[in-house]
This record gives C-alpha cells, structure tokens and sequence, in this order.
C-alpha cells in the first residue's frame, strides 16, 4: 500500500521504517525541513533508537516536506505531536495544521483514501475535530474517504521491537471500510486485532498509559512507607508481581515517570474527564505522587550536605534508559532546583547529554567518572554502565536502584 506518515518524530519515524519493512511503500513527511535533511543522509538522525539507522539503510522510504508530494496515498498516518498544556487541555495545534493540509493536498483526488490519527489525543477529537476539517472541502467521511484512530504503543528504547512485535493492534474505524483498509496495512504482524469505534480506540491508549502510571506511583507510595519502615521495598515488589495477576513490570520504585507520553496523557484523561463533570481523584493523585516524588533526591540530599556552593553530580539525564528523550525527564525538575539553590552542576549520561545541555548551558559536562568524582551524586536514569562505576567513599543518593552504588561512603535509595 501507499502509506504518507506525516510527522517523522519518534512514532512517525519508526512507524515508517517499521511499514517500509513489512513492503509498504512509504514517504514520510514533515514540516521541519531540517530533520528532513537529516533523515535524507542516513546518519545522526535526529533521534536515537536502536536498530533504526540499520533499518532505514535497508528499507527504503521516500522524505518530503511537501504535502503534494504525498497526496497520492492509500492511507495517511497522522503522527504529529500533541501536548497537553497545564490545565490538561490537549494542544493538537500540529494535528489540526497536518490535517488541513492533508485535505488541501487531496482536494483534488476522487478515489478513495484512509486517514488514519496515530497521535495520542483526547476522546472525540478524531471524530469532533479530524472529520470536519478533512470535510471542509465538500468531501465525506464514509464515502469519499475512510477514517480512523490506531493508537501507538511502542515504548522508547524499544520502538523497533514493539512496532514490529506488538501486544495488539487496536483501529479505531469510522466505518467498516476503513477499518478493513487499516488491518490490511498492518498485515504481516503478528497479533490480536481490536475494532473498535473512533473514540474507544482514543481512550484505550490514555487508559493504558494511565493504568503504567497508577503502577508506578502505587509502587513509589509502597516504596515511601517501606523506607520508613526499614523494609527493602524492591524485596516487596519481587514478592508481589510474583502474583500473575500484578506481574514484574512496571514495579521499580524511584523517582517515577517522565517523558513525553506518561505525564501528558493522564493530564489529557484528567482532563476529558472534568469536562465530562467527573473528578478523578486517583489519577490526581498519581500525577500528585509523582511530582512530589521527583523532588525526593533533592531532600534527602540536604539530609546530608547544604547545597550551596557544592557541586552535584548527575548520573543520567533521559527520562529512561535506551533513549536521548529528555521530554519532562525527572533530571530537567531537579536541575532546576540544584542550580536555584546555589550548587554547580556536572552531569553525565549516554545519549542525552547533547539534549540537556541546549537546555542548561551553566551545567557542565563530563565524563561518568568525573560525576562521580563531585561532593554529591545523584543517579536518576537507570543506565547499565552506571552499575559499574566505582563509588566507594563518595555520598550518593540513588533514585533508580543501582546496587553498586550501595558502596558509596553515604549512599541512599529513594525508596530503600
Ligand atoms: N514518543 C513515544 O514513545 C510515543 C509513543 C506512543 C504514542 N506517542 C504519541 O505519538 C505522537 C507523536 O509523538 P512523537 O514522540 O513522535 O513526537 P515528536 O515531537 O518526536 O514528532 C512529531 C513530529 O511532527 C512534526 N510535525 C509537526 N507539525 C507537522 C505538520 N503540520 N506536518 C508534518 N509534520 C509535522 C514535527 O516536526 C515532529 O518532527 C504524540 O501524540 C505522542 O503522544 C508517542
């Protein structure tokens, strides 16, 4: 099939790559001419994730910045950004700019196509604010085009994997028609396929989200009682997702979830929920839990040395491992604080160094040994490499759990 992927971010990216393998013909297209060129010359591509330079060096894609050039699709995969602003009001300024070109790019056409949002978005918005735009020009859904809403569920890191091993394949259908357009693109997967109307399929993805979130703050909230406690938190963990019905993952207490899609799609869901007159008061909570949660290194910090005039180390900078993401990356909040408070900052880590430094010019860079050479340490992305770093008589105050660092002269778990 033809596939137009507009929007060459994390998921447009990887979706491309991912649909170019399995023999779809695929020309990416986004608005940012830059990245555009970028992807052209194979290397440094604006994103890391592994396995995808060797992928996109074996598939091959087409790239543009022009709406024209993709007009021709089967089916277009709406994969733009969306953001959530304070308030949790979803921010779909690119969704609604991607989709009017799309329907100014197609206005001519009249054969039929698919157009199908891949963005996370708040319940009703493919319906309420995708349809009518794509019909402006006298076009209708059902007859002249199809619609739908596949969410995406691959995580970071792992993108390739999962976008080529996925748990299920949930589409959201406008109609019988474009579903089935839909599950012929992702044929070749190997997985359960859930049809579902637009709005349901909306909801499954910030429902999921929501459910990883609750699981992190629930264990961070076990974890803040059991370091009261003098219990080993992580031994409590071990023991309860030994309950098939809990499971392992998902289980880590810490300094909890950042990112780009954990925290702006319990916003998102927060606040579809208070538009529909609801208070949810758990997912309050969580998000509670874990802003409150981002702020323990610092604390326990002061326990053991004043800030100002010290310098801190930081040990990891993404907001996970396997990534250069730094998107509301727990590092970012306590920078912010270290350096309000007077201290000198010099950090650490494998992939986002780059990325963090364009946000915190006064924060120097170095190498993991010379962090950990600092009056204090704090690790706060779980990089394999840090559990190999010689900590002994340093102070440092661990927000990921890595064991070595436990030989530290003075060293602290967050929750532990
Ligand atoms: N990153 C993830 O792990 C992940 C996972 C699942 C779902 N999602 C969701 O997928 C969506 C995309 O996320 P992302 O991380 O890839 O975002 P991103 O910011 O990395 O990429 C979005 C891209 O869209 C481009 N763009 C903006 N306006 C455009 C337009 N009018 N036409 C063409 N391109 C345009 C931007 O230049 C950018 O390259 C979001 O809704 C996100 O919540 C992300």
């Amino acid at each position: 099939m033809k596939v137009s992927v507009i929007g060459a971010g994390y998921v447009g990216l990887i979706s491309g790559a991912c649909l170019a393998e399995l023999g779809h013909d695929i020309i990416l297209v986004d608005v940012d001419k830059e990245k555009i060129a970028t992807i052209n010359t194979g290397k440094n591509l604006p994103i890391y994730e592994e396995g995808l330079e060797e992928l996109l060096s074996r598939v091959h894609i087409k790239t543009s910045s022009d709406y024209a050039e993709a007009a021709s699709a089967d089916v277009f995969l709406i994969c733009v950004g969306t953001t959530a602003d304070e308030s949790g009001a979803i921010f779909s300024r690119h969704l609604v700019t991607a989709t009017g070109q799309i329907a100014a790019a197609v206005k001519d056409r009249q054969d039929y196509y698919v157009v199908a949002v891949k963005s996370t978005v708040s319940p009703g918005t493919t319906e309420e604010v995708v349809i009518p735009i794509l019909e402006k020009a006298g076009k209708k859904a059902g007859v002249d085009f199809g619609v739908c809403m596949t969410p995406e569920f691959l995580t970071e890191g792992r993108g390739i994997y999962n976008f080529m091993n996925p748990n299920r394949i949930i589409i959201g259908e406008y109609d019988k028609r474009s579903g089935d357009v839909l599950e012929r693109l992702h044929r070749g997967l190997d997985a359960p396929v859930l049809r579902t109307g637009l709005s349901t399929a909306e909801m499954i993805k910030l429902a999921s989200n929501a459910f990883l979130a609750t699981k992190i703050s629930y264990i961070n909230e076990i974890g803040n009682i059991c370091k009261r406690l003098g219990i080993d938190t992580y031994d409590v963990a071990r023991g309860m997702g030994l309950d098939d019905r809990i499971g392992q993952k998902f289980l880590n207490a810490g300094i909890g979830f950042g990112g780009s899609c954990l925290p702006k799609d319990l916003k998102i869901l927060i606040s579809s929920a208070q538009k529909a007159d609801y208070q949810p008061d758990l997912l309050q909570s969580v998000t509670d839990l874990n802003e409150a949660q981002a702020l323990k290194p610092v604390e326990l910090l002061e326990k053991h040395i004043s800030l100002k005039g010290a310098t801190v180390g930081i040990l990891g900078l993404s907001f996970k491992p396997g990534t250069d993401d730094i998107r509301d990356s727990r590092a970012i909040r306590i920078v912010r604080v270290l350096l309000d408070e007077g201290a000198a900052v010099k950090a650490y880590d494998p992939l986002a160094l780059g990325k963090f430094l364009e946000l915190f010019p006064e924060v120097k860079a170095a190498t993991a040994e010379e962090v950990v050479d600092s009056d204090a340490v704090l690790i706060l992305t779980e990089w394999a490499e840090f559990d190999k770093l010689d900590y002994r008589g340093r102070i440092v105050i661990d927000g990921r759990r890595i064991e070595k660092a436990r030989e530290a002269r003075i060293y602290e778990g967050v929750c532990w």
